[in-house]
């Protein structure tokens, strides 16, 4: 089988990028990470690449005229390396309708919410405000409308009396992880796909995301009675 090439987008601290170095090690993850690509170019996530040798191009907005020309140039890059998945894992930038349509059924991202709750920043105070007693994250497609792709799964975490925002991003980092891990391997390894703007899973349409269970495990849903 010819190797899954993976092009991974960040902005932030990299820890999502670490764990998909681990599975990738430990030969869960059966890909090749083959770029890392920014808009911070002092990031965290651009020095973790760097240490593990791999190929990166970070961009600076301000050096470019607009949006347009900036993700032009970033995504060219992207291209470069011919990626069969694109994976934004804390990619805090806006990516443009053009790019993203360039791209389409091949770029995922990994968002702190239980979608459609929450799109958007700020998703940890945005939960407590709304007294919500349910939190997670969700990877899904990424389409022109922010946050608003098609749900491949979700992960739910508990919201404890004394929660607050820095506890609920502390506890569901690890959950991301795990969530984006396995999605990613379920792409990698042919068993979710998205076609015609729905994912399939093991050959069935997803009317519903999946869920990682405690064992990490992605599940169908399960109508209760
Ligand atoms: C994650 O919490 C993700 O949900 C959000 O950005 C964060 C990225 O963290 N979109 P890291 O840079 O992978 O550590």
């Amino acid at each position: 089988m010819s190797e899954f090439k993976l092009a991974v987008l960040a902005s932030g601290r990299g820890s999502n990028l670490q764990a998909l170095l681990r599975a990738i090690d430990a030969g869960q993850l059966p890909a090749r990470i083959v770029g890392v690509f920014s808009d911070k170019p002092k990031c965290g996530a651009i020095s973790i690449a760097r240490e593990h040798g791999l190929h990166t191009v970070a961009l600076k907005p301000r050096d470019y005229a607009d949006r347009a020309a900036h993700d032009e140039a970033l995504f060219s890059a992207v291209a470069d390396v011919q990626p069969d998945l694109i994976v934004c894992a804390g990619y805090l930038r806006i990516i443009s309708d053009a790019t993203v349509r360039r791209f389409e059924d091949r770029m995922i991202n990994l968002h702190p919410s239980l979608l459609p709750r929450h799109p958007g920043l700020d998703t940890h105070a945005r939960v407590l405000a709304a007294g919500e007693t349910e939190h997670g994250a969700s990877v899904h497609a990424v389409i022109p409308a922010l946050d608003a792709g098609p749900v491949l799964a979700q992960v739910r975490l508990d919201v404890g009396k004394g929660d607050t925002p820095e506890s609920l991003a502390e506890r569901l980092s690890p959950r991301e992880h795990a969530l984006l891990v396995a999605c990613t391997t379920a792409i990698a390894g042919g068993r979710a796909w998205l076609a015609g703007g729905r994912w399939l899973f093991d050959g069935q349409a997803l009317d519903q995301p999946l869920r990682l269970d405690n064992h990490d495990q992605l599940q169908r849903e399960t109508a209760h009675a």
